[in-house]
């Protein structure tokens, strides 16, 4: 039998574990020793109302299954209070979940201030808030696992879902940053773009379809992100049906729009070049921001070298 990954003495947050997801992963690392702060507002599908009794059902299921678990119901807004909630119970933290969701399926022209707000405060600033709180245990500690939740809506768009979309590609940037700036004290920070069924998709998914997507099947995926042994960091892993696989952000070769540096790069340069600016047949990933900058930098200085190669061939062709 392989050593089962255990997360003994970890205390983990799951941010809306009352329900869908959040309640796969809860019982999850509850099962493998960790003790958990089931984080849930109990409120509606599209960020209405509010309620104790999912997170508290959650918390019964773990203790059930001989499990620790507290439970808080503050929105993940106020993240610092969850975070006060793991500090207060369990007197540390080490993982945070940040799995908390709503809906406000709007056509573009349609979405409000509020429906644009209520998206981005609960999902981004949401993560934010609750990492950050628990930000300076991790860097005190040298441990940290964080995971934010994308969804295809962002990385590939979805029809009724420009708020969602621009909020769910916001936490890959986030998470980018969070990967570089917690690397050196071991915080590893990844993004989960899980295709589940849960409320939030029960009237989008074909049924048949939906009944085969259990967040249990994802949830080792997230629980494996989470563990010390795994050492990804700055990952958007794509899961769903049992499948895992990872998912990059690639560049093509492009094409330089200008032969010398002296000469301008007009709209017709670009019309005429966009075949090469687009062929993708050699496209790679940029694993920093520096590398993509240096690739840039090197088209450059070719340009100049060829422009000064150019400018002694004219010198020599006119002193001979
Ligand atoms: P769900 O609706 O079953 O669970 C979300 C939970 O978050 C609910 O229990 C809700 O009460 C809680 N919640 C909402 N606002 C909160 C707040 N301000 N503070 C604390 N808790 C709050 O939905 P599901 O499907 O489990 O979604 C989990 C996450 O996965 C969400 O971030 C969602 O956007 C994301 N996601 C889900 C997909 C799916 O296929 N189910 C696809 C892509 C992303």
């Amino acid at each position: 039998m392989p050593e089962e990954l255990r997360f003994d003495g970890r205390v983990v947050i799951v941010t809306g574990a009352g329900a869908g997801l959040g309640r796969a992963y809860a019982l999850l690392f509850g099962s493998r020793g960790a003790s958990i702060v089931v984080n849930d507002l109990g409120g509606g599908r599209h960020g209405d109302g509010s309620s104790s009794s999912v997170a508290d059902s959650v918390v019964k299921e773990i203790r059930q299954n001989g499990g620790k678990a507290v439970a808080n119901y503050d929105s993940v807004v106020e993240g610092h209070k969850i975070v006060d909630t793991a500090i207060k119970t369990f007197g540390r933290i080490d993982i945070v979940v940040n799995n908390a969701g709503i809906l406000r399926d709007k056509s573009f022209a349609k979405i409000s201030d509020q429906d644009w707000d209520l998206i981005h405060n609960v999902h981004v600033k949401g993560a934010f808030k609750t990492t950050q709180a628990a930000w300076p245990y991790f860097k005190k500690q040298k441990y940290g696992r964080v995971i934010v939740t994308s969804s295809n809506s962002g990385l590939y768009g979805n029809f009724g879902q420009a708020n969602y979309s621009a909020a769910k590609m916001g936490l890959v940037g986030f998470a980018n940053t969070l990967a570089i700036e917690g690397n050196s004290s071991n915080i590893y920070t990844n993004v989960i773009v899980p295709t589940a069924a849960s409320r939030l998709t029960e009237d989008i998914l074909p049924p048949d379809f939906f009944k085969e997507l259990k967040p249990e099947l994802i949830a080792p995926v997230v629980a494996w992100l989470c563990h010390e042994n795994c050492s990804e960091n700055g990952s958007i892993i794509e899961a769903a049906v049992g499948w895992a696989g990872k998912c990059h952000l690639i560049r093509s070769a492009g094409c330089n729009l200008r032969k010398k540096m002296s000469d301008a790069v007009t709209p017709e340069d670009a019309r005429d070049n966009w075949a090469a600016v687009t062929d993708m047949t050699k496209a790679k990933r940029c694993e920093s921001i520096q590398e993509a900058s240096m690739e840039v930098f090197e088209v450059l200085k070719e340009l100049q070298e060829n422009s000064s190669q150019q400018k002694s061939d004219a010198v020599l062709k006119h002193t001979y």
